[in-house]
C-alpha cells in the first residue's frame, strides 16, 4: 500500500493514468460504435458517385459541362440536388434530345440504378434537395379536400382545374397531371422544373404537398364521382359556360320556332 501511494506522487503518474483512460475510452468506442456499417455505406456511396460520374461524362457533360458547371446548351447542376435529377431523368426529360422551348417527358433512357448513380454524382457537387422517402408522398396520408383548395390557389392557373394542363407563353405548356406518379408530383413541387415555380418546405410544408397529391389521386381515379353528372372534360367555367350558352340558347331557339309555327297554324284554322 505504501508502495502505491509513493508511486502516486511520481511525476509520471498523471501521464500513466491519462494513457490508461484514453486507451479505455478508445477501446469502448471501437467496441460499441457501428463503424463497420458506416464504412460499408460510404464505400457503396462512393462507388455510386463514381459510376454516376462516368454516366454523366458520356450522357450529360456535353450540355451541362464536365464538372456540372453548365454551358450555353444547359444550366449549371451544382446544388440542384438528387431530387431534380431523379425527376428529370426518370420522366425521360433528360437527357434532352432536341433543342426546343421545353424538354418534354418521354420514355426514360436510364434504369433505376443508373438514375440513382447520376443523382448521387450530381448531389456530390453541392447540397440540394434529396429524393423523397415513400412516406413523404403517400396519397393515403393526405387530406384530399384541403389538397383541392391548395391546388386551386397554387397550381390551377397553369395546370387547369383538375390538372388537365394548358398552354403557357412562348410555346411552353403546363403538362397534364393525370397518371403522374406521386413521387414525381412531389419532386416537381420540390424542384420546380423549367417554367414551374419551386415550392420548398418553407413555402409549402410536406403535409400540404401530400394533401395535393391525395387530391390529384382522388380526382384522377376511375371511381371519382362526377357530381354534375357530366364532367365536360373537367375544364372548368369556360367549357361549362360555353356549354350553357350553346345548349341553353339552342333550346330557346327551338322553343320559339315551335311556338311561332303553332300560333301560325292556330290563326289559319
Ligand atoms: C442537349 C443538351 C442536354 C443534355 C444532353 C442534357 N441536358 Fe439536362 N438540361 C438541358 C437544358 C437546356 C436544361 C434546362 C431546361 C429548362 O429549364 O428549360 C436542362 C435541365 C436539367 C436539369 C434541371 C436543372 C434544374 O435547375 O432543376 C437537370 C437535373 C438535368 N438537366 C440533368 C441532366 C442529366 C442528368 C443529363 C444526362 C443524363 C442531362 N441533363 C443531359 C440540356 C441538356
Ligand atoms: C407558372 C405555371 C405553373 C404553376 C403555378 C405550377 N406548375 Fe407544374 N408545371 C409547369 C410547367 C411549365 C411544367 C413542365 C416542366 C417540364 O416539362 O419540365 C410543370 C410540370 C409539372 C409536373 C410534372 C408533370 C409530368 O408530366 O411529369 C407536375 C407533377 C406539376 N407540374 C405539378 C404542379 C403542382 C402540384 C403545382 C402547384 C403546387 C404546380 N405544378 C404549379 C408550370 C406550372
Amino acid at each position: 500500500m505504501k508502495k502505491l501511494s509513493a508511486r502516486r506522487r511520481h511525476p509520471l503518474a498523471a501521464l500513466v493514468v491519462l494513457i490508461f483512460a484514453l486507451a479505455a475510452t478508445g477501446g469502448l468506442y471501437a467496441a460499441f460504435s457501428p463503424a463497420g456499417e458506416a464504412q460499408a455505406d460510404t464505400a457503396e456511396h462512393s462507388i455510386a458517385v463514381e459510376e454516376g460520374m462516368k454516366l454523366y461524362a458520356v450522357g450529360c457533360s456535353s450540355c451541362h459541362g464536365t464538372g456540372g458547371q453548365g454551358t450555353e446548351a444547359g444550366p449549371s447542376l451544382v446544388g440542384v440536388g438528387a431530387a431534380a435529377v431523379d425527376f428529370q431523368v426518370a420522366t425521360g426529360r433528360m437527357p434532352m434530345q432536341n433543342p426546343g422551348p421545353q424538354a418534354p417527358n418521354k420514355p426514360a433512357v436510364y434504369n433505376d440504378a443508373e438514375t440513382a448513380q447520376l443523382a448521387a454524382y450530381i448531389a456530390s457537387l453541392g447540397p440540394g434537395p434529396s429524393v423523397p422517402e415513400p412516406g413523404q408522398y403517400d396519397p393515403a396520408e393526405g387530406n384530399s379536400a384541403r389538397g383541392g383548395e391548395l391546388f386551386r390557389t397554387n397550381c390551377a392557373q397553369c395546370h387547369n382545374f383538375t390538372g388537365q394542363g394548358g398552354p403557357l407563353t412562348h410555346g411552353k405548356y403546363a403538362p397534364n397531371l393525370h397518371d403522374v406518379e406521386p413521387k414525381q408530383i412531389y419532386q416537381a413541387m420540390l424542384t420546380g422544373p423549367q417554367n414551374m415555380p419551386e415550392y420548398p418546405d418553407g413555402i409549402m410544408p410536406e403535409q400540404e404537398k401530400r394533401d395535393i397529391i391525395a387530391w390529384l389521386a382522388a380526382v384522377n381515379s376511375s371511381e371519382a364521382p362526377n357530381h354534375g353528372g357530366f364532367s365536360l372534360g373537367g375544364y372548368g367555367p369556360v367549357s361549362e359556360g360555353l356549354f350553357a350558352w350553346t345548349f341553353g340558347i339552342g333550346v330557346l331557339i327551338v322553343a320559339s320556332v315551335w311556338v311561332g309555327a303553332h300560333t301560325a297554324k292556330a290563326r289559319k284554322s
